[in-house]
C-alpha cells in the first residue's frame, strides 16, 4: 500500500469534504520551493504550504538549531519557568515590531493568538471596571476557526452550522477602492457607542476573502477614529507578517498609527512548527497587575512558548533580516508586478491584484465564490503541471517563500496563463 492508501484508510483532512476528496499527495521530502512525491515528482510550492514557509522547506540552518535545541532541552512548562529561546525571541520580535509594542504572550497558531488577542482586549476594559464588550471587524475577514475567531470573521459557510454560537459582532465593510468612505463612516457611527472595546483587522490583505487588498491610508484613518474613542486595535498579522507585504508587516505601511496588539503565527517559525504570538503595548498589559489576582491574564496552552518553536522562530527571524532575505523579497515583487502588468491585459483575467510578494488574479468566471466549480479544475491544471497553488474559489494567488528562484517564478506565471488561456 501507498502511504496515501494508507491516509485514505485513517485520516481526516482539514477543509476537505473526504466524500470526493481523492488521494492526497504524499509528500516524502522539501527542500527549497520544491516539495518531492513518493512518486518522486518535484511541486513548486507556491502558496507556501498555506503561507506559513518563508525561506523554503526544510531549511539546513533552522534545521541545525533545532537539532541543538532538542539535545538541550525540549519542552518546560511556561507559567514560572522560562528558557532561552522564548526570551531571545520575544526580544528579537520586540526590536522588529513597532515600538509601542512592549510584551509577547505565546500561544499555538494564528487562531489561538486570535483568541488571546480578543480576551486581551476585553478584559482590559473588565479589569477597569468598564463594560465594552462589542468587537468591530470586517465584514469578509477570517481570524480563524475557534470559536472566538469564527466570531470576529465573516459569516460564511465555514462558520454556518455555528452562527448562534458566535459571539455579536459589529461588522464594516472592507474599504476597497472607492468603498472607502463608506467604511470610514461605518467606524465613525460605531465609534460613538460606549461599548466598543476593540476592532479586529488583517491589514491590507484579507487573506481567505480571496487576497482582497485595500491601501494603508484608509486603515491609518480607520485606527485613528478607534484612538480618538479609546477603542483597541488588532492587527491580525497572521498572514501578512514577516515580509509577506514587502515590509517586515503590513502595518509598518501606516505613517500615523500603530495598532495595540498584533497576531503573529504562521511566518513566525518560517513555517517549521506551530507557534502563536500576541504582543501588546504597555498601557494593555499594566491592566492585568494588580493585587487583585482576579484580574490575571487567566490563560495558556501545555505547549507555551515551547522550545522547539521559539528555537525556530530566532533562526527564522535571523534569515528574513539578512539582506540576501531582503533582496529576494524586493526581486518577488518586481517579477510580479512585471507579470501583473502582463497578464491585466488577458481578456480572462478580471482583475489582477498585488501587495509586496501576494499576488492575486481573480479569473472572469461570472461569478466570485469559494464553492466555484471552477476551483477545482484550476487546483488540479496546476498539479498536473508540477505546481501547488490552492485557488480561492475563482481566484488564484501565488503566496511564495522567498527563496523561490526566478526560473521557478516564471514556471507558475506559465500555469497562470495556461489557466488563462483555457478561458479562452
Ligand atoms: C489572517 C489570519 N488569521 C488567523 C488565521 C488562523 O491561523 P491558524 O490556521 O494558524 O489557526 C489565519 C489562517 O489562515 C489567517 O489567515
Amino acid at each position: 500500500m501507498t502511504l496515501a492508501e494508507r491516509d485514505a484508510a485513517v485520516i481526516w483532512h482539514p477543509y476537505t469534504q473526504m466524500k470526493n476528496a481523492g488521494l492526497p499527495l504524499a509528500i516524502t521530502k522539501g527542500e527549497g520551493a520544491l516539495l518531492f512525491d513518493e512518486a518522486g515528482n518535484a511541486y513548486i510550492d507556491a502558496v507556501s504550504s498555506w503561507w506559513v514557509n518563508l525561506h523554503g522547506h526544510s531549511h539546513p540552518y533552522i534545521a541545525q538549531k533545532i537539532a541543538e535545541q532538542l539535545q538541550q532541552l525540549e519542552h518546560v512548562i511556561f507559567a514560572g519557568f522560562t528558557h532561552q529561546p522564548a526570551v531571545e525571541l520575544a526580544e528579537g520580535l520586540l526590536k522588529v515590531l513597532p515600538e509601542n509594542q512592549k510584551r509577547i504572550f505565546y500561544s499555538d497558531n494564528g487562531s489561538t493568538a486570535v483568541e488571546v488577542a480578543l480576551k486581551m482586549a476585553l478584559q482590559y476594559w473588565h479589569n477597569q471596571g468598564q463594560e465594552k464588550s462589542k468587537i468591530i471587524a470586517f465584514r469578509e475577514s477570517y481570524h480563524g476557526d475557534t470559536f472566538g475567531a469564527m466570531s470576529v470573521s465573516s459569516r460564511s459557510a465555514f462558520t454556518q452550522p455555528f452562527n448562534q454560537y458566535l459571539f455579536d459582532v459589529l461588522f464594516i465593510d472592507v474599504p476597497v477602492p472607492g468603498q472607502e468612505e463608506k467604511c470610514l463612516q461605518q467606524v465613525t457611527a460605531y465609534a460613538q457607542r460606549t461599548d466598543v472595546a476593540a476592532f479586529i483587522f488583517e491589514p491590507l490583505v484579507l487573506g481567505t476573502a480571496g487576497m482582497v487588498m485595500y491601501a494603508p491610508e484608509v486603515l491609518d484613518k480607520t485606527l485613528s477614529i478607534c484612538r480618538e474613542n479609546q477603542i483597541f486595535t488588532i492587527a491580525d498579522e497572521v498572514m501578512t507578517g514577516f515580509g509577506r507585504t514587502g515590509k517586515n508587516f503590513a502595518t509598518d505601511y501606516l505613517s500615523e498609527n500603530k495598532p495595540d496588539i498584533f497576531c503573529l503565527s504562521k511566518g513566525l517559525t518560517g513555517g517549521t512548527m506551530a507557534l502563536g504570538v500576541t504582543s501588546c503595548s504597555q498601557q494593555i498589559y499594566d491592566a492585568f497587575l494588580s493585587e487583585d489576582k482576579t484580574k490575571t491574564f487567566f490563560h495558556g496552552h501545555s505547549y507555551t512558548a515551547n522550545p522547539i518553536a521559539c528555537t525556530a522562530g530566532v533562526a527564522s527571524l535571523e534569515l528574513l533580516l539578512q539582506s540576501a532575505t531582503q533582496a529576494n523579497i524586493a526581486r518577488i515583487r518586481a517579477q510580479h508586478t512585471a507579470f501583473r502588468e502582463k497578464m491585466q491585459m488577458h481578456t480572462a483575467c478580471k482583475v489582477i491584484r498585488q501587495t509586496g510578494t501576494i499576488l492575486a488574479l481573480e479569473f472572469e468566471t461570472g461569478t466570485t465564490s469559494y464553492f466555484n466549480n471552477f476551483r477545482d479544475i484550476l487546483y488540479n491544471v496546476a498539479l498536473e503541471n508540477k505546481v501547488l497553488l490552492r485557488p480561492l474559489g475563482n481566484i488564484i494567488y501565488i503566496l511564495p517563500p522567498y527563496c523561490i528562484t526566478p526560473g521557478q517564478l516564471e514556471e507558475v506565471y506559465a500555469v497562470i496563463m495556461k489557466m488563462a488561456d483555457l478561458l479562452i
